[in-house]
């Protein structure tokens, strides 16, 4: 347990590599990518990424299920696959990304706690419900909140700014989680607590913001938070 939990009202988790595994969608497709599925799945969300930055930049927004395809398709076209069938399976498959094995019992442990639990995420409003009913979600959130719903991409402030007026709380009540560095950055930088889920080990940002902690999985997330008025979670 940690000696000063962070006293918050909510925990909100990025959605893509945070909740939901990437890598289970080209691990459905293994039969066809010619044991080139991990190539194809870091090359695909680092287009993915690029594009949402891009297209910020040039106030240009389009939906995120729009950017993945597009990534996509330059990711295959990199790697030197063709055809339809192929981009149709790995698309679906995106649509039914399995969960990391230790999301459900944490998030059920959070909220006995009494922590409110939200999604805060690129993601599509339709992408964000297909991935948290395939993996029985649906009762685990207060509330499912779209970049969509703004018109920009993370790290833009008025995403994280949507959390705070959804859920009606202070930034500071706020604690963001996200296994992307610049995203957990962001969200100090806009005023949340922020925790950084480094699952992939990847190294420090040198970003605006600064998170409060940085773990390896969510199972370590409940004993760094409090809920105000209720005792330690973990
Ligand atoms: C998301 C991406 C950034 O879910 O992971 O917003």
């Amino acid at each position: 347990m940690s000696d000063h939990p962070l006293p918050v009202k909510a925990c909100v988790f990025d959605a893509y590599g945070t909740l939901f595994d990437l890598a289970t969608a080209t691990a459905a497709c293994n039969d066809i990518l010619e044991g080139k599925a991990a190539e194809l799945t870091g090359l695909w969300r680092a287009k993915q990424l690029q594009y949402t930055w891009l297209r910020s930049l040039q106030n240009r927004h389009t939906d995120f299920w729009t950017v993945t395809g597009e990534a996509l398709d330059f990711s295959l076209d990199t790697l030197g696959f063709h055809g339809r069938v192929m981009r149709e399976r790995l698309m679906a498959a995106y649509r039914q990304l399995g969960c990391f094995e230790e999301v459900p019992a944490v998030l059920q442990q959070l909220r006995e706690a009494g922590m409110k639990t939200a999604v805060l995420s690129n993601g599509s409003p339709a992408m964000l419900a297909a991935a948290i009913r395939a993996s029985a979600l649906d009762r685990q959130f207060d509330g499912v909140f779209s970049a969509d719903e703004v018109g920009v991409f993370k790290p833009h402030p008025s995403v994280y700014q949507l959390a705070v007026d959804r859920l009606g709380l202070p930034a500071d009540k706020i604690v963001f989680l996200s296994s992307n560095g610049w995203d957990a950055h962001g969200a100090s930088a806009f005023g949340m607590r922020a925790i950084w889920c480094n699952r992939y080990a990847q190294r420090a940002e040198r970003l605006p913001g600064r998170p409060d902690h940085v773990i390896k999985s969510l199972r370590e997330l409940p004993p760094l938070v409090r809920h105000e008025r209720s005792m330690t979670v973990g």
